[in-house]
């Protein structure tokens, strides 16, 4: 992979950078800003290079249309303070603009074109579409390890067109993930959050053979206590998804692995209601699961103690809540407690999750902290990830 730090001369060059400024949003107000600072030496890198830089990214998921909350306004402005720069913000059809339309002004350095995913062509992969875009700039930089599994045009089309490199955080983040593939330690625990288990059953299947223990938590492990045949109330779970379960329970014995979820929960009426601890059997219909129970904590914090390496992607419950948080921030301090002793090598990933370690301040304690959450596992589990391999 070529580096930017590779590229000899950035005086002038117009450099269309591919971030992932996908950062959650509650009424156009940022909730965490990880993703942000963590682009900031990319950012410095090529304003101290005397280079034009052209950001490129995506927020949620408008599929293709223009949604008015999820412009990159909010993340312009926060990135503007942060740096102490004018940034320009395209909000043109970006299929329309010319690169003579970006920096009209001597002054402009920075301009950031609006939502990418705005555009259809972005997830397909649009030829065209990555072939316009390279026509904005001079040379392309992927800093967004966190959208490298997605085969969208601003992360893999668009390298045919331009010479391209690596950002500085997507080095790192590919150098940390390798030590740890090459070099895990068992026993191997995985606390996997979420809700949806359809998007993540590759990936779990190709963790059971490698890892220990798999403990669903959060959504996801709504999946499983369904399957079980428990009243899960108005909890959020996704249907049809019981032969996906099915599987995950027979890899794992074949592979001897053991799957691990909740034994009691705590549950609300509401999302922004008042916890209430129960056991599985005392759910009822109009109760929500958002968070893990006293005995679950207690069992997951045993498999910490005793495990070498952690990973860690997703929740344990509804977060936003404080009243719902005390399973994930607790697994949060049973980790830093190992990792202090270096009893155990931690690596969590995830939007969601970096949140909530940023919540109770613990961030900087974790052995390695992904901003990428889908990528993140897909690298462990080997595959190919083809922002990845668009670089080569
Ligand atoms: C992420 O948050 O993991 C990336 O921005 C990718 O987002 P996506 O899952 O919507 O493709």
């Amino acid at each position: 992979m070529k580096k930017i730090q590779d590229i000899q001369d950035l005086n002038e060059k117009k450099v269309l950078l591919r971030l992932d400024l996908n950062i959650p949003l509650k009424k156009k107000v940022i909730l965490d800003e990880t993703r942000i600072d963590k682009i900031l030496p990319v950012i410095n890198f090529l304003i101290k290079k005397k280079a034009k830089i052209i950001i490129l990214s995506h927020i949620g998921r408008p599929n293709g249309k223009v949604v008015p909350e999820l412009s990159m306004k909010p993340v312009c402005e926060n990135l503007e303070k942060k740096i102490n720069q004018k940034i320009n913000l395209f909000t043109e059809d970006i299929r329309k603009i010319k690169t003579e339309d970006l920096f009209k002004n001597f002054n402009d350095n920075i301009v950031v074109l609006e939502n990418i995913r705005f555009y259809s062509e972005e997830e397909e992969n649009d030829l065209n579409f990555a072939k316009h875009l390279a026509t904005l700039g001079d040379i392309y930089v992927n800093d967004a390890f966190s959208c490298s599994h997605r085969s969208h045009a601003s992360v893999s089309n668009i390298t045919k067109f331009l010479p391209s490199y690596a950002g500085l955080q997507l080095s790192s983040e590919v150098t940390a993930l390798q030590k740890i593939t090459t070099n895990i330690k068992k026993p191997v625990t995985c606390i996997i959050g979420g809700s949806k288990i359809s998007t993540k059953i590759g990936i779990i299947e190709n963790l059971i053979p490698n890892f220990d223990n798999i403990v669903f938590v959060g959504g996801m492990a709504n999946n499983i206590l369904k399957f079980k045949k428990f009243s899960i109330g108005k909890s959020i779970y996704e249907k049809n998804c019981e032969e996906i379960i099915k599987k995950i329970f027979e890899i794992s014995k074949k592979n001897s692995c053991s799957i691990i979820y909740p034994e009691d929960v705590i549950v609300g009426k509401e999302l922004e209601g008042k916890p209430f601890a129960k056991q599985l059997n005392q759910i009822e219909n109009d109760d929500m699961i958002l968070d893990i129970g006293i005995k679950t904590l207690k069992r997951v914090n045993n498999l910490i103690n005793s495990s070498k390496t952690i990973l860690w992607n997703g929740p344990a419950g509804y977060s936003e809540n404080p009243n719902f948080a005390k399973g994930s921030y607790e697994i949060a301090r049973c980790i830093v407690k190992n990792i202090k002793t270096n009893s155990v090598f931690s690596i969590a990933g995830g939007g969601d999750t970096i949140a909530l370690l940023n919540k109770i301040n613990v961030i900087n304690e974790f052995n390695f902290v992904s901003t990428a959450g889908g990528a993140f596992l897909e690298y462990l589990e080997g595959k190919v990830l083809p922002g990845i391999s668009a670089l080569k």
